[in-house]
């Protein structure tokens, strides 16, 4: 039997993550470190230790950095997204009697990043908030992932970058946990999505594209560049003429992109499409 495939087919199987196309050497080593840590002799023993243990899936993901995400991940794009994209969005919108806010968080993970844009969107929508529809789309591959979104409770570690007065605002703590509120969770609509899907350039539940914001932050890191040019070609054709792209801090555009976005804001990932 050879290990490796029946380990990314099980994790495909199980949670829908194609780890095929993930950096061979980056997986190898996060295997190998979770072989190691479970006591596994190799790589054999640990698939079937995996296919025996639901808990041991999450650590591996876990290991693999893959659900781990938290609110305002990127504080300062996130101020800026505050400061100056939501204000010109919503201006812009206003100006051009365009009542609609679409956003889509692609690779939303438990949902820390769609909640954040909707609690953003929620302070900087004053006297709008009544002629302006927002609607937020987003999807992950992981079901699990989605299941946990939907519920959004988080422990301290997820909520540790919110600014207290937000976390007051729009949270409800119940000893260590926190749930967002209903406001901000009835904004955001989860469903999920492989991004790698060859069907489909966007989510099916979002009917159209043309998302005037596409956040897909901490995805592209783990894959190969030809899995990453897919995604790109998807993200490319969701976003709107003149709407944003947002990476994660450690990504950035493939040369066939960067004709299509200027970067918008020189400490973090954001990009509009000309
Ligand atoms: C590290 S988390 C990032 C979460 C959030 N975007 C952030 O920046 O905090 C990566 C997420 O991407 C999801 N993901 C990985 N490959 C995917 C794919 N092909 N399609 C959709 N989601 C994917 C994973 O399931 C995981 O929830």
């Amino acid at each position: 039997m050879l290990a490796l495939p029946s380990i990314t087919n099980f994790i495909k199987e199980a949670r829908g993550i194609d780890l095929d196309s993930f950096r061979p050497s980056f997986l190898k080593r996060r295997l190998s470190k979770r072989t190691g840590v479970t006591n596994c002799t190799d790589l054999g023993e640990y698939y079937k230790l995996l296919k025996q243990n639901q808990d041991e899936i999450d650590a591996l993901l876990n290991e693999l950095t893959i659900n781990v995400s938290w609110f305002f991940r990127s504080s300062i794009s996130c101020e800026f997204l505050k400061a100056n994209i939501l204000p010109a969005l919503i201006q812009n919108k206003t100006n051009r009697k365009d009542n609609l806010i679409r956003i889509w968080s692609a690779g939303c993970a438990c949902g820390e990043e769609p909640y954040t844009m909707a609690i953003l969107l929620n302070e900087v929508l004053k006297q709008e908030a009544d002629q302006i529809t927002v609607q937020i789309f987003a999807t992950d591959v992981d079901k699990t992932a989605l299941l946990r979104a939907k519920k959004g409770i988080y422990g301290r570690d997820a909520v540790k970058n919110i600014p207290y007065g937000l976390l007051t605002k729009y949270f409800n703590q119940s000893n260590d946990h926190f749930q967002i509120n209903s406001v901000i969770r009835e904004m955001v609509h989860f469903s999920d999505f492989d991004l790698l899907d060859k069907k489909h350039f966007s989510p099916p539940e979002a009917v159209f594209a043309n998302f005037d914001i596409v956040t897909c932050q901490n995805v592209l890191i783990y894959y190969q560049l030809s899995a990453q040019k897919q995604i790109f070609a998807k993200l490319t054709q969701s976003v709107a003429k003149g709407g944003y792209l947002i990476l994660g801090e450690a990504e950035e555009l493939v040369n066939s992109q960067k004709a299509v976005f200027r970067k918008v804001f020189d400490l973090g990932r954001i990009y509009q499409k000309h």
